[in-house]
């Protein structure tokens, strides 16, 4: 059988091309990274979680109208995706002070802002993210003024909806990353959300007991890491709400 070809391998996901042109397999793996990859783990179940909570949140926002990448899943931990032109941005949104914005300024975690406050940092793992402003977005070409008026009202559409979604499970959106990308229908260019949503990209706390549910938990060593993902599947009903733990996931391929 013929081998399906690696388009590009990442911290967390793997690429391949797709059945159709223009469209991508994206690959959710187990690795976990933090701290620019100089602390790495491998936990079991988290890539067949990821799949599936990017999966929920990439429908609904297709259901309110705000574009995706997202196509079909494939199987547990593959997703169908369309390919687009990666904008080289992490566009990160915060309602709550935490991570580098709470160590920059010295705020509290969890400090409400007074609105919600888009950023951007350059995708460059060995300049370790550096944050930039949109004077050099616009500089540099990696975007356009109207690129990036587009990109944030997207970004603040993302953010109502996750807010949204999370608070009706009685969670927490501290703050979350997206990334962007260009397709292009015939000479018209389009602006989508791609790469992944899951609480790998996104800060998550319960609202009740302050538990963290995402990444940090990790980031931290604040416990198990798919037990907290799970209780967030859980919580959204993309897991059965009597599900323990994934099991240790069989490989489709
Ligand atoms: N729809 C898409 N088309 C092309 N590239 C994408 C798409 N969605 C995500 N990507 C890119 O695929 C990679 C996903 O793998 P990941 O493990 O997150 O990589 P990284 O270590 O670079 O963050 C990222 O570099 C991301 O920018
Ligand atoms: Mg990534």
């Amino acid at each position: 059988m013929a081998r399906r070809k690696l388009v590009y391998e990442g911290k967390a996901k793997i690429l391949y091309e797709g059945t159709e042109p223009g469209t991508l397999v994206q690959y959710f793996k187990d690795d976990a990274t933090a701290f620019n990859a100089q602390k790495k783990g491998i936990i079991d179940g988290k890539g067949v979680l990821n799949n599936r909570l990017s999966e929920f949140f990439m429908l609904g926002l297709a259901r309110i109208g705000v574009p995706t990448h997202f196509i079909r899943r494939l199987n547990m931990r593959e997703q169908l995706i369309r390919q687009v032109e990666i904008i080289p941005l992490e566009v990160i949104v915060r309602n709550f002070a935490a991570g580098t914005m709470a160590k920059r300024l010295g705020m509290e975690e969890g400090t409400p802002l007074p609105r919600p406050i888009v950023e951007f940092s350059y995708k460059d793992d060995a300049l370790g993210d550096p944050l930039v402003p949109e004077e050099y977005i616009i500089a540099f070409g990696w975007a356009s003024q109207q690129d990036l008026d587009d990109i944030i009202a997207l970004a603040l559409r993302v953010n109502d909806f996750m807010a949204g979604v999370m608070h009706g499970v009685g969670i927490k959106l501290i703050d979350f990353k997206i990334e962007v990308g260009r397709v292009w229908d015939n000479d018209f260019m389009r602006l989508i959300v791609a790469d992944e949503i899951s609480p790998d990209s996104c800060r998550l706390w319960d609202i009740e007991s302050g538990r963290k549910l995402d990444k940090d938990v990790f980031r931290q060593d604040l416990g198990d890491l798919a037990d907290a993902y799970t209780e967030v599947a859980k919580r959204l009903g993309v897991l059965p709400s009597n599900a323990t733990h994934m099991p240790k996931p069989t490989l489709i391929n």
